[in-house]
C-alpha cells in the first residue's frame, strides 16, 4: 500500500512515545505504581494470560467458571524460565486486588457482587447503574414522542423507532405516554444514532455481534426507576428494509431470558461508549489540547499556568502509554470491546457529532440531557429531575467547589475590568485551545468567549472539572462494576435468536448456555478484568483535589492564594462529610438498602489501590 510521505508513522515499542520531560512520570510513579503496573500488566501479565488461555479460548460454560477467577484463580503458564522473574515483579506490584503469585492470577471480588451476588440480574439495579454506576452520563429525559433517528433515511431506513406508544403504554400501569412525558417520568439511553453506522462493520468481525440500542426507563409512581423496553436495531438490508426489535421484561421464563440477553446487549453498547467516548475522548483526549496550549502559551510564572499545573500532571504520559498499548491497532481495547478495530473511528465520530466544550460543564451537560432544570432558587442554580441521581447530586457539590475556588483565584489576579482582554498570553492560550487544539471545530458558534473574568472562570472550571471530578466518576468504577463480566460485558458474541431460527430451539433447551456463550470469552474477560483493575487503581503518590503536593507547593507563595487554597480544601472536606451522610440516608435508594453499595466515586479522598473513591487532581491513569 502506498503511504503518504507526509503522514506520521507510529513509534514502535520498545521506543516510548515522546513526552516532554516535565510531563513524564516521576520515579515513584514510573517504577512502583499505577503506570508501572500498567506497563507490567501489558508487557508481562497479558501475554501470560494469552499464553495460558489462547489455545483453549473458550466461553464461560457455567457461572461457577466465572467465580473461579476470584476463588481459585488462573494458573498461568510458565513457558520460559525468565517469565518466573517477570511474574515475581508482577506479584510485587499487584498486591491489592489482583494477586499474582507463584504463577497464580487471582481476582478480587468486585464491589458490584460483593454485597449482593444477584443484584446485577434485577431491573432496578440496571437503572441504578445508569445513575450511580461507572457510566452515569448516558441517561436523558425522553422529551418528545415519537422517537426519531437523525440518520440519513436513504442509508439507514425510515427514521421511526419501533418503540410505539401502544408498546410503551403497556408498561406504564395505566398512565399515557403523554402524561408520563409531562410528569418527567420517561427516560432514554439512546445509542441508536451513534452506533447504527458501525453495526454492519462490527458484525462482520469474527465472533462479535451487536445492535444499536435504545432503552426506555420509567420512573414509576412508587418512586423506582426501571428499564421497561429495549429496542435493538440492525441496519436495513434489501430483504429487511427495517430491522428493529423491541424487548420488554416479560412475565414467563422465555421472555425473562430474552430480556436478560437484550439488557446484556445494551450493557455492551454502554461499555464501548463509556470507554471510547466518555472516558477516552471526553476526559483523557480533551485534556491534551488544554495542556499543550498551557505549556505553549503561558509562562510558568503566569497565574493561570500555576492554577492549572496540578491538573495536568502525568496526563500526556498516560495518554502516550494508552496510545501505544491500550487503544492501539490490535490492542486490548480493540480485542476486548465491542467496536473492535472501529474503536477509534467511533471515538472520532462521536467527537464530530457530539463534543462541545461548553457542554463539558456539569450543569450544562445535565440540562442538555434534561436531567436538571435551571432554578435560580435551588443550590447550584439548578434542580435535578430525579433527585436521587448520585453522580449528579455529588458532582454538583464538586463542580460548585471548583467554580468557587476558581472565581476567588481569578478575582485576585484579574481585579481590573478589561484585564482578561488585555492579557496577551491568556488570549493566545484560548486561541490555541480553539484554533489548534480543536481545528475541526474552530468555527463552531458555541465556543465561549474569553472577554471577562466570568468567561475565564467558566473555561477554567470546565478544564479542572474534566481533569478531576468527571474523570474520577468515569474511571475508578471500572473494576468495581466491570469486574463481573455478566454485569457489564464489554462485547457480545451472538445476536438474540429469533423464533424461526434453529438456534432458538437450542436456546429453549439451555438458555444459560446461550447467555454465557454470548459474553466475552474467558481470555477476553480475564484480559479486560486485569486492565480494568489496573485502570481503577490509585497510585500511592496520587494528589487529590484540594491537596497540593509538598514538592509542587512552591507556586503558592502569595498569602492570599494560600488562604483561598485552604478554603477550597476545607470545602472539599465538608463535601466528603455531606456525601457520607447521603450514603447513610435511607430515602436515597440508589445508594442505600439491602446489598446496595454506597456511591463513593466522588468522595474526594482515598488511599492507594482499587478503592472505588477519590478524586485525583489530574488524569494519570
Ligand atoms: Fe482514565
Amino acid at each position: 500500500m502506498q503511504t503518504d510521505p507526509l503522514c506520521e508513522s507510529r513509534i514502535e515499542k520498545p521506543h516510548p512515545v515522546y513526552v516532554p520531560r516535565d510531563e513524564m512520570f516521576e520515579e515513584i510513579k514510573q517504577n512502583t505504581f499505577a503506570a508501572g503496573r500498567l506497563k507490567a500488566l501489558l508487557h508481562n501479565l497479558v501475554p501470560q494470560i494469552a499464553a495460558t488461555l489462547s489455545s483453549s479460548d473458550i466461553p464461560f460454560k457455567c457461572f461457577s467458571d466465572i467465580d473461579k477467577l476470584y476463588n481459585d484463580g488462573l494458573l498461568l503458564k510458565d513457558e520460559e524460565q525468565n517469565e518466573a522473574k517477570a511474574t515475581q515483579a508482577l506479584a510485587n506490584l499487584m498486591k491489592e486486588v489482583l494477586t499474582v503469585g507463584e504463577r497464580l492470577l487471582k481476582y478480587e471480588i468486585p464491589a458490584v457482587i460483593s454485597r449482593d451476588r444477584f443484584a446485577w440480574l434485577r431491573d432496578n439495579e440496571f437503572a441504578r447503574q445508569a445513575l450511580a454506576g461507572v457510566n452515569p452520563v448516558g441517561i436523558q429525559i425522553l422529551k418528545e414522542f415519537p422517537i426519531l433517528s437523525q440518520l440519513d433515511p436513504a442509508v439507514y431506513g425510515p427514521p421511526e423507532s419501533a418503540l410505539t406508544k401502544d408498546l410503551i403504554e403497556q408498561e406504564l400501569h395505566g398512565m399515557s405516554v403523554n402524561q408520563a412525558i409531562e410528569e418527567k417520568r420517561l427516560f432514554i439511553i439512546d445509542y441508536h444514532d451513534m452506533l447504527l453506522p458501525f453495526v454492519d462493520k462490527i458484525n462482520s468481525l469474527s465472533d462479535r455481534k451487536t445492535y444499536a440500542s435504545r432503552t426506555i426507563l420509567f420512573y414509576n409512581p412508587a418512586g423506582a426507576l426501571k428499564p421497561i423496553a429495549v429496542e435493538l436495531s440492525l441496519p436495513p438490508t434489501p430483504s429487511k428494509p427495517w430491522d428493529k426489535r423491541v424487548y420488554t421484561q416479560g412475565h414467563d421464563a422465555t421472555t425473562h431470558w430474552i430480556w436478560k440477553q437484550a439488557k446484556a446487549h445494551v450493557c455492551a453498547n454502554d461499555a464501548g461508549i463509556h470507554q471510547l467516548v466518555n472516558h477516552w475522548l471526553r476526559t483523557h483526549s480533551s485534556m491534551e489540547a488544554y495542556i499543550i496550549a498551557t505549556h505553549r502559551q503561558l509562562s510558568s510564572m503566569h497565574p493561570i499556568y500555576k492554577l492549572l499545573h496540578p491538573h495536568m500532571r502525568y496526563t500526556l504520559e498516560i495518554n502516550a502509554l494508552a496510545r501505544q498499548s491500550l487503544i492501539n491497532g490490535g490492542g486490548i481495547i480493540e480485542a476486548c470491546f465491542s467496536p473492535g478495530k472501529y474503536a477509534m473511528e467511533l471515538s472520532s465520530a462521536a467527537y464530530k457529532s457530539m463534543w462541545r466544550f461548553d457542554m463539558e460543564a456539569l450543569p450544562a451537560d445535565l440540562i442538555r440531557r434534561g436531567m436538571a432544570v435551571e432554578d435560580p432558587l435551588a443550590p447550584h442554580g439548578l434542580r435535578l429531575v430525579l433527585e436521587d441521581y448520585p453522580y449528579a447530586d455529588d458532582g454538583l457539590l464538586i463542580w460548585s467547589a471548583i467554580k468557587e475556588w476558581v472565581e476567588s483565584y481569578v478575582d485576585h489576579f484579574y481585579s481590573d475590568p478589561g484585564s482578561v482582554m488585555s492579557d496577551v498570553e491568556l488570549q493566545a492560550w484560548w486561541d490555541e485551545v480553539k484554533n489548534k487544539g480543536h481545528y475541526d471545530k474552530r468555527n463552531e458558534p458555541w465556543w465561549p468567549k474569553l472577554d471577562t473574568k466570568e468567561d475565564l472562570c467558566t473555561v477554567l472550571a470546565i478544564m479542572i472539572w474534566t481533569a478531576s471530578g468527571q474523570h474520577a466518576a468515569i474511571n475508578f468504577g471500572q473494576y468495581p462494576f466491570g469486574g463481573y463480566v455478566p454485569n457489564r460485558p464489554t462485547l457480545m458474541r451472538r445476536l438474540i435468536p429469533q423464533e424461526d431460527e434453529p438456534e432458538y430451539e437450542k436456546f429453549l433447551l439451555n438458555p444459560q448456555h446461550m447467555f454465557l456463550t454470548s459474553l466475552p470469552t474467558q481470555l477476553q474477560a480475564t484480559k479486560v478484568m486485569a486492565v480494568q483493575d489496573t485502570l481503577s487503581t490509585h497510585s500511592p503518590d496520587e494528589e487529590y483535589l484540594g491537596q497540593v503536593n509538598q514538592l509542587h507547593g512552591h507556586w503558592i507563595n502569595d498569602p492570599r492564594v494560600l488562604e483561598l487554597s485552604k478554603r477550597f480544601s476545607s470545602k472539599l472536606e465538608d463535601i466528603e462529610k455531606i456525601i457520607e451522610e447521603r450514603n447513610k440516608d435511607k430515602r436515597r435508594k440508589n445508594r442505600t438498602g439491602a446489598g446496595v453499595p454506597p456511591y463513593e466515586l466522588l468522595l474526594p479522598s482515598s488511599g492507594p489501590g482499587v478503592t472505588g473513591r477519590g478524586i485525583p487532581n489530574s488524569i494519570s491513569i
